[in-house]
């Protein structure tokens, strides 16, 4: 094996049945990984699950999906513990690469002209610990199992959204915007162990989370038309831009934010 082969070598992707994730998943399991994942699904979009794991199988990769809440710290001691059996079983020392993909918010407006129809703590707080913190919980306790280690590459998913205000959009906004701060936090803390962080901005992609933002019709027009390549993003190009980047030949890229969006964001 080439010492610039992820042939073999885990992924944990947080988010893995839909959307970048379950993109990037297939396409890593492509390169030859095996892959960890994480998602919340009912029966009614379980299909989808399974069709994420048919390909990484079909790719000749090993899949350990776990339905479960990301933000629940007992599920994910025992996942992890689950993770650590697995990884010593297959014979590697730990995950090569971590990406944090959950969609899960509020879309509340900040003002209503009901106060129920507008967003509460809890709804704010749900946002920000799935959409953001969680980046933080896990990878400590993954660094505390020492499942990240040299070389190992943890993704997060932000969007224009970060910095700039959308209706409906607010809490994800800030979700945005604590993601990026926790990645370069965490770029510079774990530095010193040989770990990368960095976030990818995703242009406006078709996938079920998008479709539940209130006139997703008029951003998905908005995008083609000021995107230069006149089309949206597609989950594949972010699946490829990680598939790439995971090459162990690629080791000095962290604390970065990467646009993957055709150059839509220096259109706006
Ligand atoms: N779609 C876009 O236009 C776009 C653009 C930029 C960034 N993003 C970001 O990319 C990330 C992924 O979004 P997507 O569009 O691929 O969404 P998606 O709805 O296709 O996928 C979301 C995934 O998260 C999982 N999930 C949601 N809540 C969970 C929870 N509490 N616990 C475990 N799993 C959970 C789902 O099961 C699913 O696998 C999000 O952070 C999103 O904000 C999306």
């Amino acid at each position: 094996m080439s010492e610039h082969s992820i042939q073999g070598k885990w992924a944990l992707i947080l988010g893995a049945s839909s959307g970048f994730g379950g993109a990037t998943a297939k396409a890593l399991a492509r390169k030859g990984m095996n892959i960890f994942g994480v998602h919340l699904d009912m029966k009614q979009t379980m299909p989808r699950v399974q069709a994420v794991i048919d390909d990484i199988e079909a790719a000749g990769g090993k899949a350990v999906f776990f339905n479960m809440n990301a933000s629940n710290e007992h599920k994910r001691q025992r996942a992890i513990e689950r993770m650590r059996a697995e990884l010593a079983a297959s014979g590697e020392p730990y995950l090569w690469l971590l990406m944090h993909s959950l969609a899960f918010g509020t879309l509340k407006p900040f003002i209503a002209a009901q106060p129920e129809e507008a967003i509460a703590p809890a709804d704010m707080n749900m946002t920000l610990d799935v959409m953001a913190h969680s980046l933080v919980y896990w990878t400590q306790d993954l660094v505390r199992a020492g499942l990240l280690g040299r070389g190992s590459r943890i993704w997060s998913m932000t969007s224009e959204g970060s910095h700039r205000v959308v209706p409906g959009y607010g809490a994800v906004s800030a979700a945005k915007a604590s993601l990026e701060s926790h990645t370069r936090q965490l770029a510079m803390e774990l530095g010193p162990q040989g770990i990368l962080v960095n976030c990818i901005q995703a242009g406006v992609t078709d996938t079920p989370a998008l479709r539940q933002i209130p006139g997703h019709e008029d951003i998905i027009a908005a995008s083609i038309r000021r995107n230069p390549g006149k089309r949206m993003t597609l989950p594949e190009d972010v699946a490829h831009t990680i598939a790439a980047l995971a090459d162990p030949a690629v080791g000095w890229i962290s604390g970065s934010v990467i646009f993957v969006d055709g150059a839509e964001d220096v259109t706006g």
